[in-house]
């Protein structure tokens, strides 16, 4: 357990930038099941991260667009929907460029805020703190490089409680990389660290047209592609492993049936790639594939159900002038 601790800013985690024993694990796990799969959350080392805030950026990916917007247009309403003060903590926080407007939102309402940011990805984390910091002297940050569950066990034993009301924040449609069971479990897990009288704000991709989906996610610069590929690169990077990226190819695909696009990792040939920390080959056949994500979309009636089945009553929902997003206030229900 590594422990930075400068100024208003305090990392918690290990740097797990590099995967650790688990990477291995998952890894050898996912190339050996069938079919392939991969965690996607394995996507996010440092130069995934990178290429994830570049996807961010890409015409095609309505998602950071649309959430800004509603967050520009509302947060301050968003913010007022909360009795504060308030501690504000946000899972799998990234760049937290979108933050910014609900932290700028807090701060008219409180002098001092506690902003918890968690991310696996260390480098990140250790960077948006430092450039929030700089930017909003009001601010103390506490940010956790470790996965959510960790994070979450730490919050729920009180490592940190507050005399704040507890607000967490789950942006960007990350809800859409869970399975139903994950979400529910994450969610549930999330209510439980809330007192009563807590939030969760949860941004959500909506259902529309494969038009305007399926480019945005395989992007005609194919940044979609390189942040899909990397995984393989690290495997290489890291567990020795020896993938020619060159004879595999970034496929997306929407699910109508599941509501969900599904990225893959195709080979263009047979082949048998060594992967020498794990000591296994993995054999696959012209036109096989890796399945590295799920990306669910939904409506409203799904969202209110997710948050029945975890604790939560849906109480209000912000768009995107193109309804393409949502924005969604979760209010803790009480515990029985
Ligand atoms: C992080 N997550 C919500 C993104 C998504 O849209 O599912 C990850 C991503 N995958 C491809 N492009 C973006």
């Amino acid at each position: 357990m590594t422990r930075v601790q400068l100024e208003r800013l305090t990392i918690r985690g290990l740097n797990l930038d590099a995967g650790g024993n688990s990477f291995a694990q998952d890894v050898a796990e996912g190339l050996t099941s069938t079919p392939k799969t991969l965690p996607p959350k394995y996507f996010y080392d440092g130069l995934g991260s990178r290429l994830f805030e570049a996807i961010c950026r890409l015409p095609e990916y309505y998602l950071t667009r649309s959430e800004a917007e509603i967050l520009t247009t509302n947060s301050d309403e968003i913010a007022a929907s909360v009795e504060g003060p308030v501690r504000l903590i946000e899972f799998g926080s990234g760049n937290s460029e979108k933050t910014r407007c609900l932290i700028e939102a807090f701060l008219r309402r409180q002098k001092q805020l506690h902003y918890v940011p968690v991310d696996i990805s260390w480098s990140s984390l250790e960077r948006s703190s430092r450039e929030l910091l700089r930017d909003y002297p009001g601010l103390t940050v506490t940010a956790y490089a470790m996965e959510y569950y960790a994070a979450l066990a730490r919050l729920s034993e009180g490592e940190a409680r507050p005399a704040a009301r507890n607000v967490a924040l789950f942006l960007g449609s990350n809800i859409g990389n869970f399975d139903e069971e994950e979400s529910r479990a994450f969610l549930r897990g999330v209510r439980t660290m809330l007192d009563d009288g807590g939030a969760l704000l949860l941004g959500a991709d909506l259902k529309k047209s494969t038009g305007v989906l399926l480019p945005a996610y395989d992007d005609a610069l194919g940044v979609t592609a390189a942040f899909n590929l990397n995984i393989l690169g690290r495997i290489n990077r890291e567990l020795g492993g020896e993938f020619n990226l060159k004879t595999f190819e970034h496929r997306a695909a929407y699910n109508d049936r599941l509501s969900r696009i599904e990225m893959r990792l195709m080979s263009r040939i047979r082949q048998v790639v060594p992967i020498r920390a794990l000591s296994v080959d993995i054999a696959f056949e012209e036109g096989e594939t890796i399945h590295t994500e799920n990306s669910y979309k939904f409506d409203l009636d799904q969202l209110a159900g997710i948050a029945k089945n975890s604790g939560f009553s849906l109480t209000r929902s912000w768009f995107d002038e193109s309804n393409w997003f949502s924005f969604n206030f979760l209010a803790a229900r009480r515990l029985d």
